[in-house]
This record gives structure tokens, C-alpha cells and sequence, in this order.
């Protein structure tokens, strides 16, 4: 890998997000050679750490990773503390005070990457002040990365992002969402735009329905806090789900450019079908979850922090439709929850149904084709599999369903990229075609406050679905209301 050299000021570099993810996938970094002798990172947090308890936290988070303890030593050398309060112009001059200096001591060629592993309420705090402070430096390149939640709803997402670019214009600005770092979500732009058979089917005359199934297991867990006024509309629909979408609608780029993909998104996104607010009731379904039949498992109101009688949704089904000649009357299904049956990250694309059944009276059996799926796993298995008619051996003639299936094997999944591995490298080498754009913050957002903006008109009949289940019953009945079913877990 070529080397490249940095400075990185982590906002938050004491807490969670940066032990658990980031620590870990910059050093993997180092183990590959990405970064190696020419960088520093700086770890900021309000409580007075020295150098050294910071670096034996860095350790300790990247202990469980293979790398020898000599590897995280040298590593954690790299690493440097500055106690810091956001809103104290004092201490950003500090900051720059050190992070010339290690720019100086590792040859860093003035590269900074700002990261934001703080609460968004800060975001515009501290661009503002990097800004009046001169923390950028003009001779070389500065990054800012942003995390989610991008605002909860457009007005509150246009006042986030006018705080963070007065200082960062938007080619310096990698808004992470980690669903576009898995690999079998990168595979989706070579699985459609590489194989013309495929690509030739890709529209409306040969594909009846997508479904786009984002299931969890787990429950909300210690995240209430956030979760309450998020939901699993905001939290996994406006982002994650909309861009799989994206990438599996959007019209062919005409190179594979950060630039040019950007651009089929951003017209992907500009013709979502707009539902009117009574049409939400017809189109979208939400639920939260209760306990599990046997009684195992806790209702999402009984978890900490959660009040009583919480109207917040834990799961979402709906459909969506893209205004384009490509997509006339196809419905994406998208389906997130927590709490369901397993963990599923994974789309399924159903093509139509063969309508002249040439067996129809065959030797008076009933030969029934049934319609051809392409499922394409993302998680936990990675695969692809396209399910169709086929025969089994024997007497009489009788269709039968058949994968034809790739999976992953564990052998070469072990080398495969966390997510945050593979955006940190796409920051420090200054590629946004897997992050998230303002317009297409825009436009989601947009189309998902419409939905909110209904469910928050009706109070909903919470909790109505059992923990360990695939969801309310009217998710079923959502797809039943036009013929269709899901494919994976009803
Ligand atoms: C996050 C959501 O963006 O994605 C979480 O905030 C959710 O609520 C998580 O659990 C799921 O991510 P993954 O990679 O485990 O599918």
C-alpha cells in the first residue's frame, strides 16, 4: 500500500466510537502499510489524559487485533493527548501549537483529517473555531469527517450543515455512513454496470419488486438516549436503506468517479415518489417491539432510559417508488428492525413471474414457475444467489426452486475490510464516492420527513410485535396488498 502522510485530530478521542471503530481500523491501516512512518494522531476529550494513559487505551483497543505487541507499540507512539474543551478558543491554539509541531516531527506534508467522534451539537462549534483559530493549513490538504446522526429532519440537517461549511467546503467533507463500507454494498455498482446480462434486465419489464431487509437481532440496548428521538425511521431508513436504493436504482454513471456517481445518486434521489400524508398510512407501516413469546426477552419500554409509554419506533417496513421509466410501478420494499428473528442484511430482487405458463395443463399436473429472485447477501454471509426453475431427478416432470449460490468462504472472508477500514482509506486518499453528499442528505430527508410528519399526527398502538419475530403482521400485509411476499423471513 502507498504510505500516506497525516496528521489526524480526533474530536473524541477518548470515547466510544473512536476505541471500538476507529483505533482499531487505523491500525489495521498501519499493519498494511497505509500509514507508516509519517503520521501523528491527536486525541482530544475534555478530561486531563496524559500521552501515556492515552496510548495504553489505544492499545488495550487494539489489542484483541492480530498485530504483534511490538507492532502496537510502535503504533501507539504515534498517538498524542491535548485536554481540550470545544468551546474554549484557548485551547484550539494549543492545538495547532501541536499539531505544527508533529507535523514537523513526522514530515506529515501539512495533511490534516478532522474527526468528528463527538455529539453533532458540537459539529459547528468546533468547525467555527478551527476556522477563527487558523487550524487549517493551506499548504496541505484538511479533511473534516462527520458522523451520524445528520440532523433529524431537513431544517435541523441545512442548519448542521451551514455550521460546518463556513470552514469546510464540501470536497473536504466525508459524512460516513458505514452501510456504503461493506463490501457486498461496494459490489453493487460491479455487480450492475459489469455483467450486461444482468444489466439488461435491470428495469421494469423484467423486475417485479425489490426488497432491501436491514434486520437486527439485538434491541436498542444502552443506546435510549439517542434512540428515543431517533427511531428507526431516521436511523436506518433516511440513511442506510435510501442508500442501497440509490445504488441499486440509480442510472449508469458514465465513469465509476466520485463525481459521476454522485451525480446518478442525487437525480436517484430527486425522484422519489412523494407520498401525500394520507397516503403514508397505505404506504408505511412501524412498529416496536415487545417481549418474545416465551417471555425471555424485554419490551423495548422496559429498557433503561426508555419511558413507559414510548411511541418510538423500533421497526419500519414500506415501499417506495422511483419516478423514472426505468422503475414505473416497481416497488422497493425496504424493511429494518430490531429485535427481529436474526440478523439479515440483505436485497432481493424478484423478477416478474413468467405469465404465459406453456405447462400450464401439462399432463393435468400443476406446474406453477415461480419467480426468479437474485439475492444478494451482505451480512453476516456474504454471497450471491439467483434462485431459479429448475427440475429435480426422477419420474414425471416437476419445477422445483434452485439456488444458484456463491458464498463467501470463511477463508477469504477473513481478509476481508471492516467498514471503517476501508473509509479510512478512501479519506486519506481523498475518494467521496462512498460517502454521503449534502444534496443527497437533502433530498432524503425530504422524502422521509413526510413520513414522520404523519406518524407524529397518529398516536400508534405500541408495542405491536413480539421480540424474536420478523415484525407486526401489517408488514406482511403491506406486500400482500399488491401480490407480492417477502422473500426472506415472513
Ligand atoms: C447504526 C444504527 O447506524 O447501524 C444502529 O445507528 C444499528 O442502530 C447499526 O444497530 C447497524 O449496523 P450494522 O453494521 O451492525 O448492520
Amino acid at each position: 500500500a502507498q504510505e500516506q502522510a497525516v496528521i489526524f485530530i480526533i474530536f473524541g478521542g477518548s470515547g466510544d466510537l473512536a476505541h471500538r471503530k476507529l483505533y482499531p481500523a487505523l491500525f489495521k491501516l498501519y499493519t498494511k502499510g497505509y500509514l507508516r512512518q509519517h503520521f501523528a494522531v491527536i486525541g482530544t476529550a475534555r478530561r486531563p489524559w496524559s500521552h501515556e494513559y492515552f496510548r495504553q487505551t489505544v492499545s488495550e483497543s487494539v489489542a484483541n487485533d492480530l498485530g504483534d505487541q511490538a507492532q502496537v507499540a510502535s503504533f501507539v507512539q504515534h498517538f498524542y493527548y491535548q485536554s481540550h474543551d470545544v468551546k474554549d478558543a484557548n485551547h484550539y491554539v494549543a492545538l495547532k501549537k501541536l499539531a505544527q509541531q508533529l507535523n514537523q516531527q513526522y514530515q506529515a506534508q501539512n495533511n490534516q483529517i478532522f474527526y468528528m467522534a463527538i455529539a453533532p451539537q458540537f459539529f459547528g462549534t468546533v468547525a467555527q473555531h478551527v476556522n477563527s483559530e487558523g487550524l487549517l493549513n493551506p499548504d496541505g490538504f484538511n479533511r473534516l469527517v462527520i458522523e451520524k446522526p445528520f440532523g433529524k429532519d431537513l431544517t435541523t440537517a441545512r442548519a448542521l450543515n451551514d455550521s460546518i461549511s463556513a470552514t469546510f467546503k464540501e470536497e473536504q467533507i466525508y459524512r460516513i455512513d458505514h452501510y456504503l463500507g461493506k463490501e457486498m454494498i461496494q459490489a453493487l455498482p460491479i455487480l450492475r454496470f459489469t455483467n450486461p446480462v444482468l444489466e439488461a434486465v435491470w428495469n421494469c419489464h423484467y423486475i417485479s419488486n425489490i426488497q432491501i431487509t436491514l434486520a437486527e437481532a439485538l434491541g436498542v440496548g444502552e443506546r435510549a438516549g439517542y434512540y428515543e428521538s431517533a427511531g428507526a425511521l431516521r436511523d436506518m431508513i433516511q440513511n442506510h436503506a435510501l442508500q442501497i436504493l440509490a445504488l441499486l436504482a440509480m442510472e449508469r454513471p458514465t465513469e465509476f468517479t466520485s463525481q459521476a456517481v454522485h451525480q446518478q445518486k442525487e437525480q436517484l434521489f430527486a425522484q422519489l415518489h412523494h407520498y401525500t400524508l394520507s397516503e403514508v398510512d397505505h404506504n408505511f407501516v412501524r412498529g416496536q417491539y415487545d417481549v418474545d413469546r416465551r417471555g425471555y426477552q424485554t419490551a423495548y419500554r422496559e429498557a433503561d432510559n426508555v419511558p413507559d409509554d414510548s411511541l418510538t419506533e423500533t421497526f419500519v417496513a414500506g415501499r417506495i417508488f422511483v419516478d423514472t421509466p426505468r422503475w414505473h410501478n416497481v416497488p422497493f420494499y425496504v424493511r429494518t428492525g430490531k429485535r427481529l428473528r436474526q440478523k439479515a442484511t440483505r436485497i432481493d430482487i424478484v423478477f416478474q413471474p413468467e405469465t404465459n405458463n406453456i405447462f400450464a395443463n401439462y399432463h393435468k399436473q400443476k406446474i406453477l414457475p415461480r419467480p426468479t429472485v437474485l439475492t444478494i447477501a451482505i451480512e453476516p454471509r456474504q454471497g450471491l444467489c439467483l434462485t431459479v426453475n429448475g427440475t429435480n431427478p426422477g419420474l414425471g416432470l416437476r419445477n422445483s426452486l434452485q439456488p444458484l449460490s456463491f458464498r463467501q468462504s470463511d477463508g477469504s472472508l477473513a481478509n476481508s475490510q471492516e467498514a471503517y477500514e476501508k473509509l479510512l482509506i478512501d479519506i486519506l486518499q481523498g475518494d467521496q464516492t462512498n460517502f454521503t453528499n449534502w444534496i443527497e442528505q437533502a433530498y432524503t430527508w425530504q422524502f422521509i420527513d413526510i413520513i414522520r410528519q404523519r406518524w407524529d399526527q397518529i398516536t400508534p398502538d405500541f408495542p405491536n410485535y413480539r421480540s424474536n419475530t420478523f415484525g407486526p403482521s401489517k408488514s406482511d400485509q403491506l406486500l400482500a396488498q399488491l401480490g407480492h411476499e417477502w422473500i426472506f423471513g415472513t
